[in-house]
């Protein structure tokens, strides 16, 4: 039986951070946000044939994706360094393994955004703001506790990579819809590998 870890849920509700006005870049001007977006980003112009219409329905849904895959990815760090326990080797080596194909679906998603003429918004700050997966608490120390944490997100994650599959299908993008399957065929994958552990 697995230790549920505190509850991810109650956690408060995120804000933004405080704006610091402090900060200014080398040559003097005001530094950029990196959460400025125009409300209606054009595209960039591209000979790639799927309608212009489509890709920008598409392109907001991927970086969508993107956030939470990447917010994944640290989570999969954050287990590999502060596992404890019995089991550390085997865990701190899966939970790397994990981390490396996650890292590569991220770069699928960002770049299937940038092939399609949008801009892959990856910063740290537009994943903390965009994000919908679980927090991943910083106290957890037992295997039992990451495997129950990160088994979590993992079918969290899953589950929204299906959803978007869908919404590919339905907006006509194929190599979306492929790319999105990769990602969660690995994602149950690696499911498996972690949940086994709890079975
Ligand atoms: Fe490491």
């Amino acid at each position: 039986m697995a230790t549920r870890r505190p509850d991810r849920n109650a956690s408060a509700p995120r804000r933004a951070p405080a704006s610091d006005n402090s900060r200014s870049t080398r040559d003097g001007s005001a530094p950029r946000d990196s959460r400025e977006r125009p409300d209606d980003p054009a595209l960039y112009a591209t000979k790639n044939t799927l309608p212009e219409d489509t890709r920008k329905q598409v392109i907001p849904l991927l970086n969508q994706r993107l956030a939470e895959c990447i917010d994944l990815q640290t989570q999969c760090k954050q287990a590999h360094w502060n596992v404890k326990g019995p089991t550390f080797i085997a865990l701190h080596e899966l939970f790397d393994d994990i981390n490396e194909d996650v890292e590569e679906y991220v770069d699928l998603i960002a770049e299937r955004v940038v092939q399609l003429g949008g801009i892959a918004e990856g910063t740290a700050r537009i994943v903390a703001e965009r994000t919908s997966l679980l927090d991943y608490p910083l106290t957890l120390r037992t295997g039992a506790e990451h495997v129950a944490a990160l088994s979590d997100v993992l079918a969290q994650f899953g589950r929204s990579a299906r959803m978007s599959i869908e919404e590919m299908d339905e907006l006509e993008d194929a190599d979306s819809a492929d790319i999105l399957t990769e990602v969660s065929r690995g994602i149950d994958k690696w499911l498996w590998f972690v949940e086994a552990h709890q079975q």
